[in-house]
């Protein structure tokens, strides 16, 4: 007798796609059969069972730049994630000016304490290479089961030079930490800035003309180089295009141990987006910026292929109607002040089974691991999330494959003010959401249980390293 059996779904497992039961025990999958008994049960018939997703890019609370503010907290975006399909989250900690890492981490999830619907584990951004940060504060983070952590080589006051990332790299390599990237070239991103506003091209398209694909080519070659020299293992997050991703193909083919992330906003949006009349094309502004039609077909043919290990939102959230979001001060002026990011956390999933399941592009095995399996292994996750399979956490979404509905701003529960994909239409929703074998989302509302989130502390498999 279990506790809860989810009866009669069609279970995506690691091996499997089969109709059958989910045992449920103590928030554990403990069977996976037919003709199970529970206390509790779910009647699950043409559904589809798949794990929880697990989102390794997020941007919570974040600290954006003076009088900008994030649109969501914890509560909000982990809300927004269950309500899409989520049962782990994994956002940034980046330390204010003053603060050390390893103090910027205990504020953080102090952020989080108690306020979050989802389980969630932290990577950390380094910044700064002082000898505290480099000495004491990252090994001892990335013992403590912090287990990754970004580099950024743009956005002016984040970036490092080519010397800092093989510093910090080289922590990395020392303390088994898997090194994220955001790889895009500043000092030309920089130059083009200053050219496009001399000659007046000030608009929010600009912000896209400004970071050309060479922009991130170039600093993916580059980025891979670092790591290669180093001898970590690299993800490249967030890849916008086909010549990014052949960088990241020739590294694996000479044996790099590279890893390669897209993102919605790369497979449905374009450039085209960001000139949208008026300041609407401020509501698409992110790094690397949505490219063209080309791009997006080349980024489908690594999603099909096989190249990309992961698809993930990079939820980052501003208001649109709002000084302190894209509408920030000198925003109208210039696209170099319109801050960066968009949201996307709820809409992730079903952008994908849509896009990709329901168009036959990619098996619904394909899509768990795009969406689940792949980030808990690359972020040291595997032994509990990110699959069906006994033994593991029962993080488990329910799709109705046949629910067809446009993405409205007035359903999603994100802190921001829309979507950029209002008005997308998409077959396919998530209709029940279990964590630890608790139903939290149930016909697209929190079912009104305490946020039970808890902190995951990580460590990452040896054949990563
Ligand atoms: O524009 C973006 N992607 N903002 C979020 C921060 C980042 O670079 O991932
Ligand atoms: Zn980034
Ligand atoms: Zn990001
Ligand atoms: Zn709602």
């Amino acid at each position: 007798m279990h506790d809860l059996v989810i009866r009669g779904a069609k279970v995506v497992t690691g091996t499997d796609v089969a109709v059958m039961d989910i045992g449920i025990t103590d928030g554990r999958i403990a069977t996976l059969g037919t003709g199970l008994d529970g206390a509790d049960i779910v009647a699950a018939d043409g559904l589809i069972a798949m794990p929880g997703g697990v989102d390794s890019h997020v941007h919570i609370s974040q600290p954006s730049g003076p009088g900008i503010e994030m649109a969501d907290d914890f509560a909000s975006a982990s809300a927004a994630a269950a309500c899409g399909g989520n049962t782990t989250i994994l956002p940034f900690c980046l330390p204010e000016d003053g603060v050390g890492l390893r103090d910027a981490v205990a504020h953080y999830l102090a952020k989080a304490d108690g306020r979050c619907h989802v389980d969630f584990g932290v990577h950390l951004i380094v910044h700064r290479t002082d000898p505290t940060t480099l000495g004491q504060d990252l090994p001892a983070l990335l013992e403590a089961g912090f287990t990754s952590f970004k580099v950024f080589m743009t956005y002016q006051g984040l970036a490092l030079s080519d010397r800092q990332i093989l510093e910090v790299m080289s922590v990395a390599s020392q303390h088994k930490a898997m090194v994220m990237v955001h790889a895009e070239n500043e000092d030309a991103i920089e130059f083009l800035r200053d050219e496009a506003e001399r000659h007046g091209r000030t608009s929010p398209l600009h912000h896209a003309t400004t970071r050309p694909v060479p922009v991130e080519r170039e600093a993916v070659h580059r980025a891979i180089t670092l790591a290669e020299i180093a001898g970590v293992p690299l993800t490249i997050v967030h890849v916008s295009n086909g010549a990014a991703l052949d960088e990241i193909r020739r590294a694996r083919e000479r044996g790099a141990r590279v890893f390669a992330e897209t993102c919605p906003q790369y497979l449905t949006l374009t450039a085209d987006d960001l000139d949208r009349s008026g300041f609407e094309g401020a509501k698409y502004v992110c790094s690397p910026p949505p490219r063209d039609a080309a791009e997006q077909a080349a980024c489908w043919a690594g999603i099909e292929r096989g190249d990309f290990d992961l698809y993930s939102s990079d939820h980052c959230p501003f208001r649109f109607v709002d000084r302190a979001g894209k509408d920030a001060p000198g925003a109208r002026a210039s696209f170099r002040n319109i801050p960066n990011g968009i949201p996307g956390i709820e809409t992730r999933l079903p952008i994908l089974f849509s896009e990709g399941v329901v168009k036959g592009r990619i098996s619904l095995q394909r899509f768990a691991q795009l969406t689940a399996t792949n980030h808990a292994r690359l972020y040291g996750l595997a032994a509990t999330k990110g699959s069906i399979r006994v033994g593991a956490d029962a993080d488990i979404v329910l799709w109705d494959p046949t629910l067809r509905r446009p993405i409205r701003q007035a359903d999603l529960h994100h802190g921001a003010d829309y979507t950029p994909w209002e008005g997308f239409d998409v077959t396919g929703w998530p209709v029940a959401t279990f964590l630890r074998g608790c139903a939290i989302m149930r016909d697209g509302e929190l079912t009104g249980r305490k946020p039970g989130g808890r902190h995951l502390s990580r460590a990452l498999p040896d054949t990563l390293l």
